[in-house]
């Protein structure tokens, strides 16, 4: 039984190929097109995958992809009409896209390799919780996944037994720390969705004197829940995502390739102690519902290797797995091994 895994459409595309229950290939497009993060299609990656499973595209069985692009949809939509008027030049360069690649995969299947099969939409924090949880050495863990978006989700809390996952709660969209991460990281002059780690390094050369400020704008609650006051962003406004508010009370934003100054370094460690703050006290939450020993984490925001460390000091969980690839490309991975998991090829 050969299952595709796919992620693509949004950033970091990636395939890979699960041969009953175990893992034959898994790569990022990136590589072999060399556009970093790319969204495309995968159709390299999957030519790799099948290579390297010595089959053909009539051997691909069932394909798994790592969202529901019609829930993803309508979120999308509600969001573009929150923001109206501020989002429509956005939202009007969106829907091309979307009509003719993600809500139309099927299509775009048969067309790039042939496969009429069943096509699996699995969640897109579910892909995630699989694509950490299920590979990972553990029989049981607490699960905790954490992005920018899925489709609503922005976090998931939850716990894996066996062949199960259960995913117990989730922090909905705009309240998200992968999105302040990355409107934080925009602010101070670096690409969203590429620059994050030259944010979470440059926090190591300043001092978190604005960490109050973030506690202003974020307010975060014992069991680890948190809202963000979305007055001070905009994550849909197509120019920026922060907005006059956020400038006034953070001051003026840094232009890409100008000098980094003090303040730039202390907003950056203040973002990062905030992040690490919240995670922990989540993870304490976790660790108080769950009472397990074992921490599986997946998703973009745990590619803060920082951050996943105080995770790992605060003691709570002995043993904690990181997905590698936790970022969307792992979410290839994590939607085949869903599709065998859950025996819904069978
Ligand atoms: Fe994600």
């Amino acid at each position: 039984m050969n299952i595709l895994g796919i992620s693509c459409y949004y950033h970091d595309a990636a395939a890979c190929l699960i041969r009953d229950g175990e893992v034959v290939a898994a790569v990022q497009e990136e590589r072999f097109t060399r556009r970093k993060n790319t969204s495309e299609f995968p159709i390299n990656a999957i030519n790799c995958c099948i290579q390297e499973g010595g089959i053909t595209f009539a051997g691909i069985d069932y394909v798994g992809f790592y969202e529901k692009p019609f829930l993803k949809f309508s979120r999308v939509i509600i969001e573009h009409l929150r923001a109206y008027p501020f989002s429509l030049r956005n939202f009007l360069q969106a829907v091309p896209y979307w009509l003719q690649d993600r809500l139309v995969l099927p299509l775009i299947l048969e067309k790039e390799i042939g496969f009429k099969g069943k096509c699996f939409f699995i969640k897109h924090h579910l892909s995630h919780a699989a694509g950490s949880f299920l590979v990972s050495p553990f029989d049981e863990a607490a699960i905790l996944t954490g992005d920018a978006v899925g489709e609503w989700a922005t976090m998931t809390y939850g716990r894996g037994q066996g062949r199960d996952i259960q995913i117990r709660r989730e922090i909905r969209y705009p309240h998200s720390l992968g999105l302040l991460y990355t409107a934080v990281t925009t602010y101070l002059g670096f690409a969203a969705h590429e620059g994050e780690g030259t944010v979470m390094a440059l926090a190591g050369c300043g001092k978190p004197r604005y960490l109050d400020r973030f506690k202003e704008i974020v307010k975060v609650s014992a069991d680890g829940s948190y809202r963000i006051d979305e007055r001070f962003f905009g994550f849909n406004h197509g120019d920026r995502m922060y907005s006059r508010r956020f400038l006034r009370m953070f001051g003026s934003d840094r232009m890409p390739e100008t000098p980094i100054d003090e303040r730039h370094c202390d907003i950056a460690a203040s973002l990062q102690k905030f992040v690490e703050e919240t995670l922990l006290t989540i993870t304490r939450h976790l660790h108080d519902e769950t009472k397990l020993d074992k921490l599986c984490l997946g998703g973009g925001l745990f590619l803060n290797c920082v951050a996943n460390s105080k995770i790992l000091e605060q003691g709570l969980f002995k043993e904690v797995f990181i997905q590698p690839a936790a970022g969307d490309s792992g979410g290839a991975l994590g939607a085949a091994a869903c599709v065998f998991r859950a025996g819904l090829c069978r």
